[in-house]
């Protein structure tokens, strides 16, 4: 309407201005037409009295002529009428003949081009006639004639020039408007639906290759400046923040109006269990929940995650929800109740010994059976019921994590059309061979994709998870923007590789590193100058324990100086132990344990100490702290944060990590020693140069190691997500407010 407005406006005042100009011109043209009308009038008239005045003139009977003239001049425009025989005499005249008009200067009139007179009537037209006879050659009749109505007509006339230009201004801007607002409302409509994923625009934006082939290079050189305008943007965005709870909590309310959070996972932050009259609190093993945490912390929202714990259900309301930390609640847990079916079908089986098998590639076989599916579906189901019910509006913001939720982005996206779904997968994602075994492959991919962004810690992840929606399902894959539509909104495909909260907790880091030391040699019954390695896992077949402890038999074997000087504590926190392949590796590994231990027992010290017993995070940080090594050996790790967490555990800049190049962790961390997990004499070889490395090696090494993980911490994995989620947002919301869907 204003862009009508501020065209409508000069509109009227150019056609003002051409009414102003206009109107004088058309005026001496109707003048000059009406005196051309009245000249040839006074022939008419001249002809047509000729005879009957002739009569009269002949007769000699002035009065009579005088009366004739009179008569002749009740019309309306003569006003009056005269004859003069010769220029010199008197002229017969009707009474009304002005006084200025008389024989003698009949010429004047006769040979001026306007022959107009003003007199106090108005203006007069004076035509002179030629009315010889054979007595009075030079006899001429005088006409005239009345030319007020002119003066009227004129008026008239620049009146409705007026009003034709207002007209026209009033319709050139009506029609003006109309087409403004038909085109305005034709291309919004245009842009929602590029926008929509219907056209070349948001082919453009979103970095589809446009259908139309001949804006194909134009795409592809915006496409370009696009993503590199982004690309800088982020860059030096990124580079200004300093990523924090604080910055993330500011992100949520500057960028994200205090928007709630939802998290939703499987396992949670905090489990009761009772232990005999107590209940205690404990914190489970899990990257994703050592990730998650102080996300949740910062961002306050609710958790939404199956309540496992023994006691669970003892320190609720009555909307299942407990303010954690317990210490000094800053968020919610809404617990989730599953039954053993559910459970037995959901978590252990298709989750367990379906998913995580099949995604971490580490010689396992995965098992699928169409019962565990359906538990899966039933349980997703309930979960997406329990975040429709903890959403405060229709567009929040929801976390959902890992491979036990796979179907739940499209069964929220069902029911909640306009909220912003971010996933993460923290599990590796496979080939597309590898994942084509899993029987219901396209309805995980189908319920992956309700998600707005769905996040990998590597971009070979990334590739992977393209590859297979491009193999198997009905879907647009683009790769230069890595964005996934299939029927619905596009899911952008990003690598968010996940950190760990830094700075560490304070209380984790309370305890003096020398005090460490000491008090981990001494409760395992080492000597003060032992050389100590630790290794932190869930007893998981793919976190390669059977091949770390293979390395550290290599290690005496080659080495035998380090036997009777050096162990190797291995705590490994039962995991899914209702799992027959995890019994199974269990005993394998402490089979192995205490064959090595045999073997290379010295001095009453063994090489390896297995301890399989949950651990909280104090405790696992003194061993960090104690420790002259870690080793990581995973099989294939999406991230691995055992390895983020020994370094960051080092503020004396000492200690040397070992680490599986076969974790996410190893392309962001090369200062540590990496070694492939299956190469027992290489392990061997790390372990050696670890134990003998130079103090000042050690340092160089751990201090790049923590200025990356400091930098790289999980405050900005979040922050980034939230970024862009709030980038969604705020496109999807000027598309909304115009009347079109969310993207
Ligand atoms: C991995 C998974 C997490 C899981 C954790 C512990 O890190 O990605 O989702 O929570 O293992 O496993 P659990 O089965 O005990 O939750």
């Amino acid at each position: 309407m204003k862009l009508s407005l501020r065209f409508v406006l000069p509109l009227i005042l150019v056609l003002a201005a051409i009414a102003y100009i206009v109107a004088p011109l058309v005026d001496q043209l109707t003048l000059r037409w009406f005196m051309r009308d009245l000249d040839m009038r006074s022939s008419l008239i001249a002809n047509t009295i000729q005879e009957p005045l002739l009569d009269l003139l002949e007769a000699d009977k002035r009065t009579k002529i005088v009366d004739f003239f009179n008569r002749i001049t009740k019309d309306e425009r003569l006003y009056a009428i005269g004859y003069c025989a010769s220029s010199a005499g008197t002229a017969l005249a009707s009474r009304s003949m002005p006084p200025d008009i008389h024989c003698t200067n009949l010429d004047r009139w006769a040979s001026s081009p306007d022959h107009l007179m003003h007199s106090p009537q108005g203006p007069l037209l004076v035509s002179v006639m030629p009315m010889a006879s054979a007595a009075t050659p030079d006899a001429r009749l005088v006409l005239v004639h009345d030319m007020s109505f002119i003066t009227h007509r004129s008026e008239e006339t620049k009146r409705y020039l007026f009003y034709f230009f207002m007209g026209l201004a009033l319709v050139i801007s009506l029609v003006t408007v109309i087409v403004a607002q038909l085109s305005w409302r034709g291309w919004m409509a245009g842009v929602r639906s590029l926008l929509r994923g219907e056209g070349l625009l948001w082919q453009l934006a979103a970095g589809v290759q446009p259908s139309m082939p001949e804006f194909k290079p134009i795409a592809r050189d915006l496409q370009r400046l696009v993503r590199e305008l982004e690309a800088e943007t982020r860059a030096r965005d990124e580079d200004q923040i300093t990523w924090s709870p604080e910055s993330l909590r500011s992100i949520l309310h500057s960028e994200l109006r205090g928007e709630d959070v939802v998290v939703v996972s499987n396992r949670e932050p905090y489990l009761h269990q009772r232990k005999g009259t107590r209940i205690e609190v404990q914190r489970p093993a899990s990257g994703l929940v050592t990730a998650l945490e102080p996300i949740m912390r910062a961002c306050s929202g609710t958790w939404i995650a199956h309540g496992s714990g023994s006691a669970d259900r003892e320190v609720v309301d009555k909307h299942d929800r407990i303010a954690v930390p317990p210490e000094k609640p800053a968020y919610q847990i809404r617990r989730v109740w599953l039954t053993r079916e559910e459970e037995a079908g959901y978590y252990f089986g298709f989750s367990n010994e379906g998913l995580w098998p099949l995604c971490h590639i580490a010689h396992v076989r995965p098992t699928f059976r169409t019962s565990d599916w359906e538990q899966y579906v039933a349980v997703n189901r309930k979960f997406a019921k329990a975040v429709v019910s903890e959403s405060r509006t229709k567009n929040p913001i929801i976390l959902v994590q890992d491979y036990h939720f796979a179907l739940l982005p499209k069964m929220i996206r069902e029911e909640l059309p306009d909220a912003t779904i971010i996933t993460f997968w923290h599990i590796p994602w496979p080939n597309p061979e590898s994942f084509a075994i899993c029987p219901w492959r396209n309805e995980v991919l189908e319920g992956l994709l309700g998600s707005s962004i769905l996040g990998f810690h590597t971009q070979f992840h990334c590739n992977n998870f393209v590859d297979t929606v491009d193999r198997f399902i009905e879907a647009r894959v683009d790769r230069e923007s890595f964005t996934v539509s299939c029927g619905g909104k596009p899911t952008a495909v990003r690598r968010y590789p996940i950190s760990i909260s830094w700075p560490p907790e304070a209380d984790l880091m309370a305890k003096p590193v020398s005090d460490c030391r000491r008090d981990m040699r001494q409760a395992n019954g080492l000597p003060l100058e032992h050389k100590l390695g630790v290794g932190v896992d869930r007893l998981d077949y793919t976190k390669g324990i059977m091949e770390r402890f293979r390395a550290i038999e290599r290690l005496l074997e080659l080495n035998p100086e380090w036997i009777g000087r050096y162990t190797f504590v291995q705590i490994a926190a039962p995991t899914r132990s209702g799992i027959e392949e995890y019994q199974h590796h269990e005993t394998q590994v402490r089979n192995m344990a205490m064959r090595i231990n045999e073997r290379f027992s010295a001095r009453g010290v063994p090489p390896i100490v297995l301890k399989v017993e949950h651990h909280e995070p104090r405790e696992v940080y003194e061993y960090f702290r104690a420790a002259d090594l870690c080793f990581v050996s995973s099989l294939h790790d999406g991230m691995n944060l055992v390895a983020k967490e020994f370094v960051a555990a080092r503020d004396d800049d000492r200690g040397v990590l070992i680490l599986s190049q076969f974790t996410g962790a190893a392309r962001e961390l090369p200062e540590a020693l990496i070694v492939n997990p299956y190469d027992a004499d290489q392990c061997a070889a790390a372990l050696h140069i670890a134990l003998t490395m130079p103090t000042e090696e050690q340092r160089d090494r751990m201090r790049l190691m923590r200025g990356l993980v400091a930098e790289f911490n999980v405050f900005r994995w979040a922050g980034r997500m939230l970024l862009d989620a709030a980038a969604m947002r705020r496109r999807s919301h000027l598309i909304g407010k115009n009347g079109g869907g969310a993207i």
